[in-house]
Parts: structure tokens; C-alpha cells; sequence
């Protein structure tokens, strides 16, 4: 973000070594020697910052102030007041300017103030957009269910979205917890069976007689226990969908029984020689690597083919960190609602461990994370130490700590902390910035600030 600031004061002098000081740090700068000029200026040209001098013929600063933050509310104004005048300064203050400095200042000291307002409208502005995003989230939300805003989930939301009003079979792999039975039920919902039934089958939880009954349903003594006819699940989704979780789980007997009803919709329920024909849709999911079984000889080739006529792979949340924010406030939001607990968010530091996490259970471990957070919880943000060890990173090993002497000079330890961050995020500014819960931009300036 290019950022521009205004510089007023009637000592032209003064203003023209201002306006150099400034543009050496890459700023846009508008000068200006009465505070008419300044409003004409703000007229047409956005600003972030404000800096003026307090004692001008005709308007004064703080004059000045209360016209800016009509024309430009999110402008920040500085105050530059000669020795003697710090009441008006403190006035100034009280009218919402950012803050003031003394004449005569050090170059060191104004471009100090500067920088940090300029990082204020910064973090203001990232937090904007993360609520534009968050806010377009939640439509999505409303329309899908399914959370995120990454490229790696946009893309499969559309092969979903695409595959939804079909009758083809559809596929869904990828690991444990990224979202499988979630996608399915929103196929179905996007489908024209939406008002039919979705009937979700776990094939790998049950032994094969049973599973078969379940499947397809069972004549009274067909197997022990079968004490009455049975309406298995594929009768149960007729004009519905029906989906089968851990497809891999299944036994030889039932692939083949499988098999024939995706052929040809038929089936005999256990028991019964009499034929039974259904009009579900299928959608299959696993976490295994379906064409490997099949090499193995594990999985029927015939049945593998006609399960992956449309085949989703869902990412790993590793591989899409843009989406843990948007997750995680979603779950704060559901299970501070559910416990009535007054949850406002997580801190930056918090947040930044969520999103350095590798997620081995992927979304359901995000999940299961921030209900525990959430329950667990003492105060109104949820901070990194709410999280468990292993996220929030306080068992690291010996090489992720930094030892430093005591006497070391304080900007020689910041620039210490920033090199050795980025060494563990192998240079990576962007997450570097986010563990040490600052702008990247601070980053890129430290680093130009080195000597
Ligand atoms: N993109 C997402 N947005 C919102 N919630 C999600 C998202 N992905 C997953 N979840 C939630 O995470 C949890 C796990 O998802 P789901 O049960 O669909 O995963 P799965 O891939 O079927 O896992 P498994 O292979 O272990 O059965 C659910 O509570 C689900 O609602
Ligand atoms: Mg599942």
C-alpha cells in the first residue's frame, strides 16, 4: 500500500526539509502552507496521515484537525507545537489527533510518530479486509456451509457445485477430517434430489453380514438375529442420494452386490431371491488411496471405474492456511454460542499459531481445537496459551529458542528475534510477520534498517 501524507506548516523552511525527510521513505507527499490549502488538498487526494503545525495565521491545527476527521475519518493527524504551546497540544489530543511532537524535534523522533501511525492504519486496514473476507465467508456460508476462501478450496467447490444436479456418481477423497461427508451433503443439497433423502452409510464401522443387511436390507431369519424384515439403505434413498463412507472398508462379497446396483440399479436384499430395483444417487468417500488398493488386488477395478466417474479431492488444511482465520472464527462464533460463553476472538499471537500449525486431522482437528479453547477459556480472547502444547508451540525444541545475553541493547534483540524468525520460516516474510504479531511491512523496514 502506497501511503500519503500531508504535510502543513507556514515556515516554508521547515516544510520543504519535512517533505524531504519524508520522500526519502518512499511516501507520497502533499505540502501545503496554510490550513486552506490543506483542505483543498484533502478535497481531492486520499490521505493517511496528517502531519501539521499547530500555530498557523489564519485556521489553526486544531482547527484544521476537525475538518479532516469530517472530510477523512480514518486519517490520522499529527501536531507539531513549539515549546510553550503544550496545552494546546493536550487540547488537540482530546479532538482525536494521533499524537504531537515538540519544536525543535529530531529527525529520528517525527519519522518515529510517523511510522507509527502509518502501522496503525496499516493493522486497520488488514483488519478490514479480513472482515470484507470474513464477511464474504459467512455469505458463502449461507449458501454452502462449507468455510474458506483458499484457491485449493475454491476449486473444488465449483467441480461440486458443477457435479451437483448431475445423477453421475461422484468420488471424495482425501485425508481424515477435511471435510468429505460435509461435501457430500452439499452435493445433494445443490442436486435436483434435494428434497429426496440423504442417507449416509459408514461402511468400514460394521462386519460384512451386517453392513450387507444394512445395505440392502434383509428378509426375516436371513442371519442371526434377523428377528423381522429389514428396509436396508438403499431402499431408504430411493429418489435420494446415498453416501458410502470408506468405500476402501469393503469386503469382496459386497463390492460385487455394490457393483451390479450402480450397473444397473438392482439388488437383492439378503435372504430374498425376489429383485429390487432403486433410483439413488451415489456419492462414495474415502481416505484411502483407492487406485493402490486396486493394484493390490484389494479393490474390484470394475467397481473403482464406475465410483470414480467424478472424482473430488478435498486439500489438506496444511496446504490452504489462508482458511484457518476464516475457520477458526467460525467455530468461535458456534461454540461460544453453545457454551453462551462471551468469546471476542483470539489474539494475534493465537491466531498466528493456528495458522503456522500443520493440521494433521485437518479440519476436525481445528475444530475439536477451538471448542476446547472455547470451553476452557478465562478471559473474552482466546490467547496462544488456551491452545494445546503441541500448537501453540511451547514444547519447542532446542534449536527454535533463542538465547540472548542480558545487556544486549534492545534494537540489537529486535533485530535478532527478526533474523532468526525467518531462518525458521526459511525466509518467509509473510508468516515471520504473523509469529511475531506484526505488519509485514515493519518486517521488510527492520530488515532495510540493518546496518
Ligand atoms: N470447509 C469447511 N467449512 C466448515 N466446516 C468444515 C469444513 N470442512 C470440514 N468441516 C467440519 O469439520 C468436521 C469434519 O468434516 P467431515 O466429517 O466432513 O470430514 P471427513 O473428510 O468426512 O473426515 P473422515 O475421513 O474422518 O470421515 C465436520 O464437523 C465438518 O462440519
Ligand atoms: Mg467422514
Amino acid at each position: 500500500m502506497q501511503f500519503t501524507l500531508l504535510i502543513v506548516d507556514d515556515d516554508t523552511s521547515n516544510l520543504a526539509s519535512l517533505v524531504r525527510i519524508f520522500e526519502k521513505l518512499s511516501l507520497c507527499v502533499l505540502p501545503a502552507t496554510s490550513g486552506q490549502e490543506a483542505i483543498d488538498t484533502l478535497r481531492n487526494h486520499p490521505v493517511q496521515v496528517v502531519l501539521t503545525d499547530l500555530m498557523m495565521p489564519g485556521m489553526s491545527g486544531v482547527e484544521l484537525l476537525k475538518q479532516v476527521k469530517k472530510m477523512q475519518p480514518n486519517a490520522e493527524v499529527i501536531m507539531m507545537t513549539a515549546y510553550g504551546t503544550i496545552e494546546r497540544a493536550v487540547e488537540a489530543m482530546r479532538e482525536g489527533a494521533y499524537d504531537f511532537v515538540t519544536k525543535p524535534f529530531r529527525r529520528a523522533e517525527i519519522e518515529r510518530i510517523v511510522r507509527r501511525a502509518l502501522e496503525k492504519i496499516e493493522l486497520l486496514t488488514e483488519n478490514q479486509s479480513l472482515r470484507a473476507q470474513l464477511a464474504d465467508a459467512r455469505t458463502q456460508q449461507n449458501s454452502t456451509g462449507i468455510i474458506g476462501n483458499s484457491p485449493a478450496l475454491r476449486r473444488v467447490l465449483e467441480v461440486a457445485r458443477q457435479a451437483a444436479p448431475s445423477n453421475a456418481t461422484v468420488l471424495l477423497m482425501g485425508e481424515s477430517g477435511t471435510g468429505k461427508e460435509l461435501f457430500a451433503r452439499e452435493i445433494h443439497r445443490q442436486s435436483l434430489r434435494s428434497d429426496g433423502p440423504f442417507v449416509a452409510v459408514n461402511c468400514g464401522a460394521l462386519p460384512e453380514t451386517i453392513i450387507e443387511a444394512e445395505l440392502f436390507g434383509a428378509k426375516k431369519g436371513a442371519y442371526t438375529g434377523a428377528l423381522q424384515d429389514r428396509e436396508g439403505r438403499f431402499a431408504r434413498s430411493h429418489k435420494g442420494t446415498i453416501f458410502l463412507d470408506e468405500i476402501g472398508e469393503l469386503s469382496p462379497h459386497v463390492q460385487v452386490k455394490l457393483l451390479r446396483v450402480l450397473q444397473s440399479g438392482e439388488y437383492e436384499p439378503l435372504g430374498s431371491t425376489e429383485t429390487v430395483t432403486t433410483d439413488c444417487r451415489v456419492i462414495a468417500a474415502t481416505n484411502r488411496d483407492l487406485a493402490q488398493a486396486v493394484r493390490q488386488g484389494d479393490f474390484r477395478e470394475d467397481l473403482y471405474y464406475r465410483l470414480n466417474v467424478i472424482p473430488i479431492t478435498l486439500p489438506p488444511l496444511r496446504a490452504r492456511p489462508d482458511d484457518v482465520p476464516l475457520l477458526a472464527d467460525h467455530f468461535l462464533r458456534l461454540y461460544a454460542q453453545k457454551n453462551q460463553k462471551q468469546i471476542n476472538g483470539l489474539t494475534h499471537n493465537a491466531l498466528a499459531r493456528l495458522v503456522d500449525y500443520s493440521w494433521p486431522g485437518n479440519v476436525r482437528e481445528l475444530e475439536n481445537t477451538l471448542e476446547r479453547a472455547v470451553v476452557l477459556a478465562q478471559h473474552e480472547q482466546i490467547d496462544a496459551f488456551d491452545l494445546p502444547d503441541s500448537i501453540s508451540g511451547e514444547s519447542r525444541s532446542e534449536e527454535d529458542v533463542l538465547n540472548i545475553p542480558i545487556g544486549t541493547p534492545l534494537d540489537e534483540i529486535e533485530r535478532r528475534v527478526i533474523r532468526e524468525t525467518l531462518r525458521f520460516t526459511e525466509g518467509d516474510k509473510k508468516r515471520a510477520a504473523q509469529l511475531l504479531g506484526i505488519a509485514t511491512r515493519t518486517i521488510y523496514r527492520k530488515i532495510d534498517e540493518r546496518p
